[in-house]
C-alpha cells in the first residue's frame, strides 16, 4: 500500500518555490532553519522540528503524590430524579512549573465556585447521575472561543447534543437538557465540540467525566475510583503551545500523560477495587497494563457492563475517547506495580515516506497494594448484566441494511503552503477525510432511519490507526477484517468509540431513536476539526 497519496505533484517546482518563501514559518514567528539545499521533504522535516518552542523536561511535573479524587458536580435541584448544575468553561492559572508564571489551562468548573478551581486536578467535576434522572446543564461559555458541551456517548435528543453547528459564543450561555433512558448505565464523558476548535479547547484543558448507575448494578458496593487520563504538552516556559504540523498530522501527544490532573500519582488498593478509566486523551493510545504483568479482570466498555467478567486480562487498549471498567484486586499479600500506557503502534506518519517510532510506554500510576485482614477478596458476580446481540438473533448481519464508512487520506503539499492556507495554524492542505470528502456543514454523508438496525462497515485506507466515534447511541462490534481474514468479535459489548487500524475493516451494528443529526468522526482530535468527520441524518 502506498504511504499516503500526494496530490498535486509534490516535488513540482511551484512547491518548491513555495518553500524559499516559509509562509507558514513566519505565520507562526519561528525562523525556518536548514532549508537551504535540503530536498523539499527534508526541509519540511526540519520546519516541523523547528515549529515548536521547547517543550518541559519530562519530569518537571513532580510525581508522587497521592492521587486526587475527581472533583464531583453538585447537584443543585432537590427535586428526586433531578439534576440540575452550572458547567463554566474559563481560562484559569495554575501555578506548575516553579520558576515560570502559573500555566494558563482552560477548564470547567461548578458553577457554585466563586473562582476559577486551581489548585484540584483540572478535569471538569464528575457528573454522577442515575438512569431515569432528568439532567439540566447551564453552560456558560467564558472562552475567547465559540463552543459546545457535547455528551459523548449518551443517547440525548440531538439539538442538545453540543454539535458543531449549535455554538454558544463567548460570553454567552445556554442550557442543555436531556433524560437518561434505563439501560444507558456506563462511563461516560463530555468535552467540547466547536469544529476546528475542539482540538485546542480539549488539549487546554476542557473535558470531564460522567457516570451514569443503573437501580440494579451488581457491584453497587464495591469501592470505585476514577482515572481520567488526560494529555498535555507543556513548554519549558510554562505556556501551552499550539500545535505544530506534527500535531494536526498524527493528532497531538505532550510529554505528559497525566491521571486525574496528575503526573505519576501514588494509588494504594487495600481491597479489590472497580476502576472506571478514561481516554480523554487527543491522540494517545493508552495500552493499559501493570509493568509486572499483573492480570486485572475487564467488566465493561464505553456503555456499561459487559455480560460477564474477562478474567485474566494484562492489557486493554483504550483508544482516544474509549473508557473501561476493570476490577482491580488487592491481592494476598503486599507488593507493588506501576500502571502502564505501555507501547502501542499506532503507525504515526513520518513527514518523509515511513513511519514514526511509536510513543514510548509511560508510567501513568504508582500502586500499592496492601490487602488489609477484613476480606479483601470481594467475589465477583459471574453473570453482570444480561446483553443481547443487536442485531436480530439469528438473522446474518448481511440482511441488514449497510451503511459504508471511508476512513482516507491525502496530503496537499501545494494547499498546505499556500499563503493563507494556515488559519489558526491549521494546515488546509492536510486532509483526512470520510467517503472522500472532508467535513462540510451542509452536507448530510448518511442517513438513516429511527429505531432500524444496522450493519455499518467501517474500512481504514490510510496508514495508520483512526479511532471511529458515532454520536447520540451505543454499537456492538460484529467483526474485524484484514486483508480478507475476518474475526468475529470475541464478547459482546457497548461501545461508541473503536478503533480501526490501517487496513482493517470494523463491522458494528448500530441504531438510532431520535430523529435529526449526529456526528461521526475520527477521535483524534486534530483529524476531526481537520475534517474527518461525517453527518448522519436520521429520519
Ligand atoms: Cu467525543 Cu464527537 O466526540
Ligand atoms: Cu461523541
Ligand atoms: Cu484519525
Amino acid at each position: 500500500m502506498k504511504r499516503r497519496t500526494f496530490l498535486s505533484g509534490a516535488l513540482s517546482a511551484a512547491t518548491a518555490s513555495l518553500f524559499a518563501r516559509p509562509l507558514w514559518a513566519q505565520e507562526s514567528g519561528h525562523a525556518m532553519h536548514g532549508m537551504s539545499g535540503m530536498g523539499e521533504m527534508g526541509a519540511m522535516s526540519g520546519a516541523m522540528m523547528h515549529a515548536q518552542a521547547p517543550l518541559a523536561a519530562a519530569d518537571a511535573l513532580p510525581a508522587g503524590a497521592p492521587l486526587a479524587a475527581l472533583r464531583t458536580l453538585e447537584n443543585e435541584s432537590r427535586e428526586a430524579g433531578h439534576f440540575r448544575a452550572t458547567l463554566i468553561a474559563r481560562p484559569v492559572a495554575r501555578p506548575l512549573l516553579a520558576g515560570q508564571a502559573p500555566t494558563t489551562f482552560w477548564q470547567y468548573d461548578a458553577g457554585t465556585a466563586g473562582q476559577g478551581d486551581e489548585t484540584g486536578p483540572g478535569i471538569g467535576p464528575m457528573i454522577d447521575v442515575r438512569e431515569g434522572d432528568t439532567v439540566e446543564i447551564r453552560f456558560v461559555n467564558r472562552l475567547p472561543q465559540p463552543s459546545t458541551i457535547h455528551w459523548h456517548g449518551l443517547p440525548v435528543p440531538p439539538d442538545q447534543d453540543g454539535n458543531p453547528m449549535n455554538l454558544v459564543a463567548p460570553g454567552a450561555e445556554r442550557v442543555y437538557r436531556f433524560t437518561l433512558p434505563e439501560g444507558s448505565a456506563g462511563t461516560y464523558w463530555y468535552h467540547p465540540h466547536p469544529h476546528m476548535l475542539a482540538s485546542e479547547q480539549v488539549f487546554r484543558g476542557l473535558a470531564g467525566p460522567i457516570v451514569v448507575r443503573a437501580a440494579d448494578d451488581p457491584l453497587a458496593a464495591w469501592p470505585e475510583r476514577h482515572l481520567f487520563v488526560s494529555d498535555l504538552k507543556l513548554a519549558a516556559d510554562g505556556t501551552i503551545p499550539a500545535n505544530g504540523m506534527m500535531d494536526w498530522m498524527n493528532g497531538r501527544e505532550g510529554q505528559f500523560a497525566l491521571v486525574n490532573g496528575a503526573r505519576e500519582a501514588r494509588i494504594e488498593v487495600v481491597r479489590d477495587e472497580r476502576w472506571r478509566v478514561w481516554n480523554g486523551c487527543s491522540a494517545r493510545y493508552v495500552q493499559l497494563a501493570f509493568d509486572d504483568g499483573r492480570a486485572f479482570a475487564h467488566i465493561g466498555t464505553d456503555g456499561g457492563l459487559l455480560a460477564a467478567p474477562r478474567e485474566g486480562v494484562t492489557s486493554l487498549l483504550l483508544a482516544p475517547g474509549e473508557r473501561a471498567e476493570l476490577i482491580v484486586r488487592a491481592g494476598r499479600s503486599a507488593s507493588r506495580a506501576r500502571l502502564m500506557a505501555a507501547q502501542y503502534d499506532r503507525r504515526k506518519m513520518a513527514m518523509s515516506h515511513g513511519s514514526l517510532p511509536p510513543t514510548l510506554t509511560v508510567a501513568l500510576a504508582q500502586v500499592q497494594f496492601a490487602p488489609r485482614g477484613e476480606a479483601p477478596m470481594l467475589a465477583l458476580p459471574a453473570q453482570l448484566r444480561a446483553l443481547a446481540p443487536l442485531a436480530p438473533g439469528g438473522s446474518p448481519a448481511a440482511s441488514l441494511p449497510q451503511k459504508s464508512v471511508v476512513f482516507s487520506e491525502a496530503m496537499d503539499m501545494h494547499a498546505m503552503h499556500q499563503p493563507g492556507a494556515s488559519k489558526s495554524g491549521m494546515p488546509q492542505g492536510m486532509q483526512f477525510m470520510i467517503n472522500g470528502e472532508t467535513y462540510d456543514p451542509a452536507r448530510i454523508t448518511l442517513t438513516s432511519r429511527r429505531g432500524e438496525v444496522e450493519q455499518w462497515t467501517i474500512a481504514n485506507h490510510t496508514d495508520m490507526d483512526h479511532p471511529f466515534h458515532l454520536h447520540g447511541t451505543q454499537f456492538q462490534v460484529l467483526s474485524r477484517e484484514t486483508g480478507g481474514v475476518r474475526a468475529d468479535e470475541p464478547y459482546l459489548a457497548w461501545r461508541d468509540t473503536v478503533n480501526v487500524q490501517p487496513g482493517e475493516s470494523v463491522r458494528i451494528a448500530t441504531v438510532q431513536h431520535a430523529a435529526g443529526e449526529r456526528m461521526f468522526h475520527c477521535h483524534i482530535l486534530e483529524h476531526e476539526d481537520l475534517g474527518m468527520m461525517g453527518t448522519l441524518r436520521v429520519i
